[in-house]
């Protein structure tokens, strides 16, 4: 089976790429951009490249035409994108609707009239909100942020690609994803940084709001299951955790990880980021016989021992 994953470099598409080829008939092929001027994406990949069914291309899918490498693809997952809710405001969202919105419209046209069997498309909770309780995928999204924003964009292209060109699309929905190789953007990567080098956490807001974590390891096997999957061409599912937490919560089993205490610095709540998420994954159980596994403190225990790594190795500085 012939597979394409588009930002391969990436946290996700990187473990995604690992998980898919266990299995033993799977091919990988992987695409991103600038990989060679970004140690991290090399650090991501650096399994990757030793693989023997493992190719690597290094493409912006914003410029570069990648019709020959649909030839004879049975399965594409785009994961490629620019994530974050807190940067997606202001003069940088051009660069978010170009590579969520645009890019993803691209890959829907490159993609029609091949024989392709699954399209899958990588979205993520930040579409629904603020909403009460566990969110079904039925709910009428209603972003908060620039960032959700265009990824709505790209799921209703999706849909209407769908419609009328028949492109066989699966939406997944991530609930805030975290472990080895977390972005340096996001929470868990910021706090157990700050925690290591001895420096004040900072909060954006009171620490309160909380979260579906799901730990790497549940997300891509969830998202691997789609390739077996019957029924699910057309779907949208949420993919979340196996526990729920505030930031805080978080922060204390850092603390005992760490075997350190932290200094918090309380900043101003950041603005499209909703209070509170919570994933009704029914769906998933039933179509994907997902079940989430990793417990949120042995998953930050993982990510705890790849960032030591990271920061004893001097990839990345203070
Ligand atoms: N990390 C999360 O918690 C989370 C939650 C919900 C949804 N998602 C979605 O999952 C996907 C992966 O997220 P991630 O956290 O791994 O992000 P990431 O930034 O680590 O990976 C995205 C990759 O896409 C690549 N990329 C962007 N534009 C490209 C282009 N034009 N051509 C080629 N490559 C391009 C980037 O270089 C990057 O390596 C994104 O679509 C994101 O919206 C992530």
């Amino acid at each position: 089976m012939r597979i394409l994953v588009t930002g391969v470099a990436g946290f996700i598409g990187s473990h995604l790429s690992e998980q898919l080829l266990t299995n033993p008939n799977v091919e990988v092929l992987g695409i991103d951009q600038g990989i060679e001027s970004e140690p991290l994406k090399l650090r991501n990949i650096r399994y990757l490249l030793k693989h023997p069914r493992f190719k690597l291309f290094d493409r912006d899918l914003l410029t570069d035409d990648i019709s020959t490498l649909l030839k004879d693809l049975n399965v594409l997952y785009h994961l490629a994108g620019i994530p974050g809710v807190r940067s997606s405001w202001g003069s940088e969202f051009e660069t978010y609707l170009l590579h969520n919105g645009l890019v993803t419209q691209k890959l829907l046209e490159a993609c029609k009239g091949t024989s392709l069997d699954k399209f899958v498309y990588i979205s993520t909770s930040s579409v629904y909100g603020e909403k009460e309780g566990r969110v079904t995928e039925n709910l009428i999204p209603i972003p908060l942020s620039p960032y959700g924003i265009t990824k709505l964009t790209g799921e209703q292209l999706c849909n209407v690609y769908h419609q009328y060109f028949d492109i066989p699309v699966v939406i997944l929905r991530y609930f805030t994803v975290y472990g080895p190789r977390q972005r340096p953007d996001m929470a868990f990567h910021r706090f157990i940084k700050q925690l290591i080098l001895g420096k004040p956490l900072t909060i954006f807001g009171d620490g309160q709001q909380s979260r579906d974590f799901t730990y790497v390891k549940d997300c891509v096997k969830a998202t691997a299951a789609v390739l077996e999957a019957k029924n699910v061409i057309g779907e949208t599912i949420n993919i979340g955790g196996k526990e729920r937490a505030t930031v805080l919560d978080v922060i204390s089993i850092l603390e005992n990880l760490l075997n350190t205490k932290a200094t918090l610095t309380f900043a101003e709540k950041a603005k499209g980021e909703p209070r509170h998420t919570w994933a009704d994954i029914t769906k998933a159980e039933r179509l994907l016989n997902y079940q989430p596994e990793v417990f949120l403190k042995e998953g930050l225990k993982y990510e705890v021992e790849d960032l030591s790594q990271l920061f004893k190795s001097g990839r990345e500085s203070n």
